[in-house]
């Protein structure tokens, strides 16, 4: 692939406006909008389905194509000089964290209209088709088991094997998804699986990097590993003011002596460990009855395979131990190795921001993100933009608006040329 910088970039990247960027990402974020400032557009959700219908509306008033996959992952098309050529595939996700913000997501699939949209208006052709993507169920917050869509697209699981997953709501995923697909009946269909030329996803850092260093962009050059589970940890229930303390099998204090002794385990001098325990649920959760049982979520990260294997494989027993005499039983929801993006993709991000003047640093991606299982079947790599405070999954996220335009400089730039590579 080529990494040097072309004139079609300038021109698309000179046609992008921050204005109508920002208006779109503020429209998006009043589907689902939360009354403290964040938004809740769970996947598959009816917000999900109206997030939906506003991007095809807006994808369709610009005449491009849309379509639609039997996981959902919905496709905006612009067309290449050959019409069969494999796509450069960029976006990233509609939904949201229950408490989530207005970017995480959002930005990469806007990010993506906008560059569309500056192609048309610059007047660049490009030989392949561009296909924005925004993925179903990348966050994990309805149904656990995250990055459905593009995991399903990249054939590293079965549609099949998340059918029957139930929602926080207790909802079942393949209920959710018939009726998502069910509010787009005449939208084309996609098959499963195709070869696309390259992912590129735009994305806020969500995290201080860029900020503190005060530079508008990043070329992401991998994503950290992440191990998710669930503990289920089993007691007995009995009345809180008569079971002698001796007697009883607490299944809430066990949990907080397993979780006590993980924060042990995973303690790290470095600071690279990322362990998180996000989700508590007690049964029967009354104060007056001791609980009988707990489960309780844990999300560990890390950007190497062999910490994630040697502590992570250490979990069961510490729960165990900890736990007793109490049961414990651990279910693993989410296993994602740590992602390298090919170097040539990282390097054409950073031609196109330096042929374009826009300050870029390279990063690795503390999040997860789509692009992880993109990258199992075509070249990808990710476009970081600053967000206040690093903060995200968190009603306040913020990204200024000249960062987003920023970012979809260098987004217009790359894309017009990987379009154009062989
Ligand atoms: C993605 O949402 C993540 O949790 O990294
Ligand atoms: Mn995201
Ligand atoms: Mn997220």
């Amino acid at each position: 692939m080529e990494s040097g910088f072309i004139e079609a970039a300038r021109a698309a990247a000179a046609a992008v406006d921050e204005g109508r960027l920002w208006q779109s990402l503020m429209d998006l974020a009043a589907v689902g909008a939360r009354s403290d400032g964040g938004v809740c557009r769970h996947a598959l959700s009816d917000e999900d389905i109206a997030a939906r219908a506003l991007l095809i509306g807006w994808a369709e008033a610009r005449g491009l194509e849309v379509s639609v996959d039997e996981v959902a992952n919905l496709f905006i098309r612009r067309r290449g000089r050959q019409p069969d050529a494999a796509p450069v595939l960029v976006g990233s996700h509609l939904d949201s964290q229950p408490a989530g913000g207005k970017f995480d997501g959002a930005y990469g699939v806007l990010a993506g209209l906008e560059v569309l949209i500056a192609l048309d208006e610059a007047g660049v052709e490009t030989q392949r088709p561009i296909d924005i993507v925004a993925w179903t169920n990348e966050e994990g917050g309805r149904f656990d088991r995250s990055c459905t869509g593009s995991s399903v697209w990249a054939g590293a699981s079965e549609l099949e094997s998340y059918l029957g997953d139930i929602g926080a709501d207790g909802v079942a995923l393949g209920e959710a998804l018939a009726k998502t697909l069910a509010a787009t009946p005449d939208l084309a269909r996609r098959p499963r699986r195709w070869p696309a030329h390259a992912f590129i996803e735009p994305h806020i850092e969500q995290g201080p990097v860029l900020e503190t260093g005060n530079i508008p962009v990043a070329a992401v050059t991998g994503i950290q590993g992440v191990r998710w589970m669930n503990v289920e940890v089993a007691g007995k229930a009995g009345h809180a003011g008569t079971t002698p303390m001796a007697e009883r099998h607490d299944a809430l204090q066990a949990a907080l002596r397993a979780i006590g002794e993980l924060n042990t385990l995973m303690s790290d001098p470095h600071d690279r460990v990322r362990f998180t325990v996000g989700r508590v649920n007690v049964t029967p959760n009354s104060p007056n009855t001791i609980p009988e049982k707990v489960m309780f979520s844990i999300d560990f990260r890390h950007p190497d395979e062999a910490v994630l294997e040697d502590r992570g494989g250490r979990i069961a027993e510490a729960v165990k131990t900890a736990a007793a005499p109490c049961r414990t039983l651990i279910t693993p929801t989410l296993t994602m190795d740590p992602t390298t993006f090919p170097e040539a993709m990282v390097a054409i991000i950073e031609a196109n921001a330096s042929g374009l003047g826009i300050g870029c640093i390279r990063l690795a991606s503390g999040a997860f993100h789509d692009a992880l299982y993109a990258a199992r079947v075509c070249p990808t790599a990710m476009i970081f933009i600053p967000c206040r405070n690093g903060l995200s999954h968190h009603p306040d996220e913020w990204a200024e608006p000249r960062h987003c335009a920023e970012g979809a400089r260098v987004l217009a730039a790359t894309l017009a040329q990987l379009a154009d590579t062989s």
